[in-house]
């Protein structure tokens, strides 16, 4: 579907097709073109999913903190009107109810587990072990040299490392939990592949669980077993739910935005000078890279508990509905010339780690992830570039996050 023509909130649905859902970026670094249409048109725009079910999607700035901040938008994927994706992410999300995809009180609980591990104090004190990791990351790609894929020897690595390490996973295969990630992400998976998937991952925790519950050690997990499983606070299932979604929901959008701000910086050799001849750019420029690129654009998936009235339409109750973050962060309401890439920009209130009671945990440490990882490239490799084609990148179209499946570069 290409038309912008469909029925607004209000009509009687099945008088115009709804639109196609997920629509395709034609840019890596920018919201699909169309969503301008819809945000100017149709700003609360019937869509069929991959699933072939309908639902809405919302792409103004201010409909979707809205949205985001309405007790009445159900996070909940046990409701039938849940706006999934894929059939896969449906049947398993209703089994294993990562947190994310549940209400309050229930909500409340497992993110008030989590909390404490994830304040700008104690991310701030992960810094230097964030930057022996990196370092040793990019050592051990240098050595190996060029050309690489830089999605695996750098992003994926980085990324994977700091989560495994926060939460006191051994140095496993990296490419494990990128299976875990691509296989339960994916909207073309079915309900078994991610059962599999996330039993693979599940049985990995639950031996560390096990572990660390007769020898706890300094990490998260022994925490979170010392502190709630041991108590009786949360079943052996609920913690590893929690982990599980804690390790999925922070590597894959923390690799794609390493990922893709290369790739920019690459592109535009104006913005990659700028940084290095200012340093002390970096935090601005990681908020903007996050605003620009909107890697979760489609994470937050809501169904309608009630009626919920958005820019003079009605979302019906049972509905489901997607704030489209990519919209948002494009919005010219809010942002001036949003699609220039400004590191000095100002008043920068993107909501690319979401909004309201879900908004990311993980938000201050992939910040700091994302200023050293780009920092350290930036300072370290001078003349990165790709190797082969631009238009041999490989984009990831079919998962819950927006990336690059391979980059390859040489130096
Ligand atoms: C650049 C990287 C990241 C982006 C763009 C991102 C984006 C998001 C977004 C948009 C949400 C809200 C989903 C919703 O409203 O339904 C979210 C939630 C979440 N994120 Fe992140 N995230 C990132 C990194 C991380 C990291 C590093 C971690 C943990 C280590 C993490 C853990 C979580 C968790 C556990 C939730 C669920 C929170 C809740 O439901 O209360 N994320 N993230």
């Amino acid at each position: 579907m290409t038309s912008l023509e469909s029925p607004t909130a209000s009509d009687t649905p099945g008088t115009v097709a709804p639109r196609d859902f997920p629509i395709r970026r034609g840019c890596p670094f920018a919201a699909p073109a169309e969503y301008a249409a819809l945000r100017t048109d149709d700003p609360v725009a019937r869509v069929t999913l991959p699933t072939r079910r309908e639902a809405w999607v919302v792409t103004r700035y201010d409909d979707v903190r809205e949205l985001l901040s309405d007790p009445r938008a159900s996070a909940d994927i046990r409701r039938p009107g849940f706006p999934a994706l894929g059939e896969g992410e449906q049947e398993a999300g209703a089994r294993f109810r990562p947190f994310i995809r549940t209400d309050a009180p229930e909500h409340t609980r497992y993110r008030r587990m989590l909390l404490p591990a994830f304040t700008v104090r104690r991310v701030r004190a992960m810094r230097p072990a964030v930057q022996a990791r990196v370092d040793e990351i990019l050592d051990g790609m240098l050595d190996a040299g060029g050309p690489v894929d830089f999605v695996t020897a750098y992003a994926n690595a980085v990324s994977t490392s700091v989560i495994c390490e926060l939460l006191g996973i051994p140095r496993h295969d990296l490419e494990f939990f990128r299976d875990v990630t691509r296989i339960s992400g994916s909207r073309n998976s079915t309900a078994e592949q991610v059962s599999e998937a996330l039993g693979g991952l599940f049985g990995l925790l639950a031996g560390l669980v096990a572990e660390r519950r007769e020898e706890p050690r300094d990490d998260l997990i022994s925490k979170l077993v010392t502190d709630h499983l041991v108590p009786g606070h949360v079943t052996t299932d609920q913690l590893l739910s929690t982990l599980g979604i804690t390790i999925n929901a922070g590597r894959e959008t923390t690799t794609s935005m390493i990922a893709l701000s290369t790739l920019l910086l690459l592109d535009r050799p104006e913005l990659l000078a700028e940084l290095r001849k200012d340093p002390a750019l970096m935090p601005a420029a990681v908020d903007e890279l996050l605003r620009v690129l909107s890697v979760a654009d489609s994470i937050p998936l809501r169904v309608a508990a009630e009626d919920i009235e958005l820019s003079g339409r009605t979302v019906p109750a049972d509905d489901g509905v997607i704030a489209l973050l990519a919209g948002a962060n494009h919005d010219p309401e809010q942002f001036d010339d949003p699609e220039r890439v400004d590191f000095r920009r100002t008043d920068n209130h993107h909501v690319a780690f979401g909004y309201g009671v879900h908004q990311c945990i993980g938000q201050h440490l992939a910040r700091l992830e994302l200023e050293v990882a780009l920092e350290t490239l930036v300072r370290r490799v001078p003349t990165l570039r790709l190797a082969g084609e631009r238009d041999q990148v490989v984009v990831k179209h079919d998962s819950a996050t927006f990336g690059l499946e391979e980059l390859m570069v040489t130096w």
